[in-house]
């Protein structure tokens, strides 16, 4: 293992290459990450870096809007079956089909969606940024696709803007239900319940806290707290037992994985750096659209992060 690290970053040096994690990773990958965190993050992180190529240990979402925001950089994912299966549920045409049942209605897309999508919407958010983007567009309605969760989670804290949602969800958050919300608060009674905004409503109604990944983790990490119950994938908490041995962390169900993020191994890294594959491509016209959407989001978001 520490051979493979040690290879890995000969070449991340060799080559002049950045390795950007999300917290999701297989827990092993931070020991050659560059940055790690949730999907905003990523991305600024992303736009800043000078280096010559970006290994994305993410989805592939993630890895596209990297090289949207880097064109003249060479993007790497090492598995392309990495894929989203929320971003899957809504193609160009759907997105089509649903705004013109709404016009003039602005639209906001979640970063977990694809650059065609991204193209042909007014602005991105990611789950730590959300807030702040729909409130800084100033308007009584909008258009929240795909997740109709952090759409609906976003409309209860604003209070003041009706969001019209696109159907779609992630399969690995919709596991958890609220029954697991109260077994959890029956079983471990000092525990904070720390929730993702992609889980049911009612699952993140019963959360003490509801945050990004690394939301998450921030609150986690300054509470005076020493019991947490974690409901998003098991990712973060392999972070948090990781960094904070004198908290327990426990996840709220088994199994709370998102298959997708899984993929990435160190080999897979190491084969990706060494043969430079597979480089993510993306037809210039729906980039420089697709850009617009993600730079206007991060403009909103240099202000500080909701
Ligand atoms: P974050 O923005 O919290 O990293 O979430 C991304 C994601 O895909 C969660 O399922
Ligand atoms: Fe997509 Fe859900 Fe996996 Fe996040 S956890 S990448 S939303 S499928």
């Amino acid at each position: 293992m520490n051979e493979l690290i040690q290879k890995i970053n000969k070449l991340k040096k060799d080559k002049n290459a950045v390795i950007l994690a999300h917290c999701y990773q297989n827990v092993e990958i931070d020991e050659v990450a560059d940055f790690v965190g949730d999907s905003l993050y990523l991305s600024q992180m992303a736009a800043k870096t000078d280096a010559d190529i970006i290994l994305f240990a993410g989805v592939y979402f993630m890895a596209q809007t990297a090289k949207i925001l880097c064109p003249n950089k060479k993007v790497l994912l090492p598995r392309l079956e990495s894929g989203c299966r929320m971003a899957d549920m809504i193609s160009l045409n759907q997105l089509r089909e649903f705004k013109s049942k709404y016009p003039n209605i602005p639209s906001v897309c979640y970063i977990n969606s694809t650059a065609e999508v991204k193209s042909e919407c007014d602005i991105c958010c990611t789950s730590s940024n959300a807030l702040k983007i729909v409130e800084s567009l100033n308007v009584k309605e909008i258009l929240f696709l795909p997740d109709t969760y952090l759409g609906k989670w976003v409309e209860k804290q604003l209070g003041n803007v009706n969001v019209i949602t696109y159907p779609g969800f992630c399969p690995t958050h919709l596991q958890i239900r609220p029954q697991d919300i109260d077994e959890a608060r029956r079983k471990y009674p000092d525990a904070l319940i720390l929730a993702h905004p992609e889980c049911h409503m009612t699952v993140s109604e019963k959360a003490d806290f509801v945050g990004s990944t690394t939301a998450i983790m921030n609150f986690a990490a300054k509470s005076d707290k020493k019991q947490f119950v974690i409901a998003t994938e098991k990712g973060v908490v392999d972070r948090l037992r990781r960094d904070y041995p004198e908290k327990e962390f426990i996840l709220i169900k088994d199994n709370i994985i998102c298959p997708n993020m899984k993929w990435h191994n160190l080999i897979d890294i190491y084969n990706s750096l060494e043969n430079e594959e597979h480089e993510i491509q993306v037809d210039e016209e729906i980039a420089s659209k697709a850009l617009k959407c993600i730079d206007r989001m991060l403009d909103v978001s240099k202000a500080g992060v909701k």
